[in-house]
């Protein structure tokens, strides 16, 4: 008797319930009214008087572990059939938004792709700068009134007054003091300037400033360079015009047009009817600034290029209001999904 209890306790345990129809199944072998514990009951009269109460108490036993299986699993299979008919399979699907990448990005990577073509590696350095690396090794001494040329946002910081960098030629001299030339190397970055914004100003932005050291480097290794970059980035029949300008690091200066690449040249409200576009200002590293970070000026020289990516940006997709890049209007981000 107790050998027949202990196997159909086995039965029950290793009965496997995977859906209800099957629970079903479960429920008239174990518990319904011809049960095979029924019969097992009926056998308790043959069992010897003495060991009636332990038999008796081992079938209610197995009784309650059939109805405890039962009860769990109807609980747990309903509320499963439950969910899955919540689910309308008819409904249709929700569909997800691609994302762009900024356009300040997209351009950052094009012209950093480029410069990359031409063996240029990329440098990053710190926002926060010391006057040192912002101002006056780039040869803009203290009270330099050249100073004034970019209205510099002051930070206090544990060491002492610092500035957040209003170019990433810091980055420059920071590439300078580390490494021995040749140097070839482009930082692009975020600066800041303490104007009021507007359509065509920003109290930050981003540039992209190179810088080649070597033997014998020259105005025209510069001005071929350049004319490079603007046929990759406006397409080949551009071409670029300098101007003479100043900044304290270049010597001599230049600022650098490229052709209008909106009305080729004729004449338009953006080129201001000259055919000229102003993307960029350069010039022949000043031997004092190799000096200052430890370069020998009698052997080495260099030049030196800086471009803001917004102007490069506003150029090449029709951009009107710097205040655009930074508002983050998603009707204006859509538009460049897709590109690169
Ligand atoms: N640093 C200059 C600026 O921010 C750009 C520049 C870089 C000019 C290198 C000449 C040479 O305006």
């Amino acid at each position: 008797m107790k050998e027949k209890i202990k196997s159909i306790e086995q039965e029950i345990n290793d009965f496997e319930i995977k859906d209800l129809a099957i629970l079903e199944k479960f429920r008239i072998e174990f518990l319904g009214s011809k049960n095979k514990l029924k019969n097992l009951f009926g056998e308790l009269k043959t069992v010897p008087n003495e060991e009636k109460k332990e038999v008796g108490q081992l079938l209610n036993g197995l009784r309650t572990l059939a109805e405890e299986k039962f009860n769990n699993l109807k609980d747990s299979l309903e509320n499963n059939n439950q969910e899955a008919s919540s689910i309308d399979t008819s409904r249709p699907g929700e569909i997800s938004e691609i994302g762009a990448r900024h356009p300040l990005m997209q351009v950052r990577s094009e012209i950093i792709e480029i410069f990359s073509r031409i063996g240029y590696t990329v440098s990053e350095g710190p926002e926060i700068e010391d006057d040192w690396h912002n101002f006056t090794a780039l040869n803009f001494p203290p009270e330099h009134p050249a100073r004034d040329m970019q209205d510099t946002f002051f930070v206090e910081s544990d060491k002492g007054e610092m500035a957040l960098r209003t170019h990433t030629s810091s980055v420059q001299v920071r590439v300078m003091e580390n490494q021995k030339p040749p140097i070839r190397t482009i930082s692009p970055g975020r600066v800041y300037r303490n104007e009021a914004i507007s359509a065509r100003a920003h109290c930050f932005f981003h540039q992209v400033e190179g810088l080649y050291i070597d033997k014998n480097v020259s105005f025209a290794d510069l001005k071929q360079t350049l004319l490079y970059f603007a046929k990759e980035m406006f397409g080949e029949n551009t071409q670029i015009r300098l101007r003479p300008s100043y900044f304290p690091f270049t010597e001599p200066s230049a600022e650098v047009d490229v052709s209008c690449t909106i009305c080729n040249s004729k004449g338009c409200n953006v080129c201001k009817y000259s055919g000229w576009l102003e993307i960029l200002g350069c010039g022949m590293v000043d031997p004092a600034v190799l000096e200052s970070c430890g370069i020998d000026s009698k052997e080495y020289s260099g030049f030196a290029f800086g471009m803001g990516i917004e102007r490069i940006t506003q150029l090449k997709y029709k951009v009107n209001d710097l205040r655009l890049y930074s508002e983050n209007d998603v009707r204006f981000l859509k538009q460049f999904t897709g590109n690169i």
